[in-house]
């Protein structure tokens, strides 16, 4: 049974998961509207990633014996400046949204709830991952500048990057 401080902190990440989703939602449809179809497949398969990060807490909630509550979400923002900025962004949620996993996994810990902390250990390993994808593409990014023909290989090839970044990670 979860206890209430544990089971707070864990509805709240769902809204954290859930306005993840919803912001990788804006940024593939701004995407797809500048006719960057790579990018917008790449952004709307990350929108579906984090919803099932967030139904894995809602399944994990309501198994503990506690409530799932599936709340209301504020709404994304829809206009960006650039490529750079859509991936800036990425990168400063990521790394806040890692900042809420530690306060999670602190808090676990400080609760002596170890199946939670187990639990948590994904979400952990999940925030490195992605944390180091956002980067990987800010450098890529940055290598290619202005670089036309560089740009619209980038497009062409970034739903590629995740997979074979996760292959690197996992020793495939
Ligand atoms: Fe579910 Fe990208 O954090």
């Amino acid at each position: 049974m979860l206890k209430e401080k544990m089971h707070a902190a864990l509805n709240h990440q769902i809204k954290i998961e859930a306005e993840s989703s919803q912001i990788y939602l804006g940024m593939a449809s701004w995407a797809e509207t500048k006719g960057l179809n790579g990018i917008a497949d790449f952004l709307y398969g990350h929108a579906d990633e984090e919803r099932m990060h967030m139904l894995k807490l809602v399944r994990y909630i309501n198994e503990r014996g506690g409530h799932a509550f599936i709340p209301l979400l504020e709404g994304p923002k829809n206009e960006y400046s650039s490529v750079n900025e859509v991936f800036e962004s990425f990168l400063n949620h990521e790394i806040e949204v890692s900042s809420q996993i530690d306060e999670l996994v602190g808090l676990a810990l400080s609760e002596r709830d170890y199946s939670t902390h187990n639990f948590l250990q994904w979400y952990v390993a999940e925030q490195i991952e992605e944390e180091s994808l956002a980067r990987t593409i800010l450098d890529k990014l940055a290598l290619i500048g202005e670089d036309k023909g560089g740009f619209y290989m980038f497009d062409r090839d970034l739903v590629n990057i995740k997979s074979s970044l996760s292959n690197e990670n996992t020793g495939i």
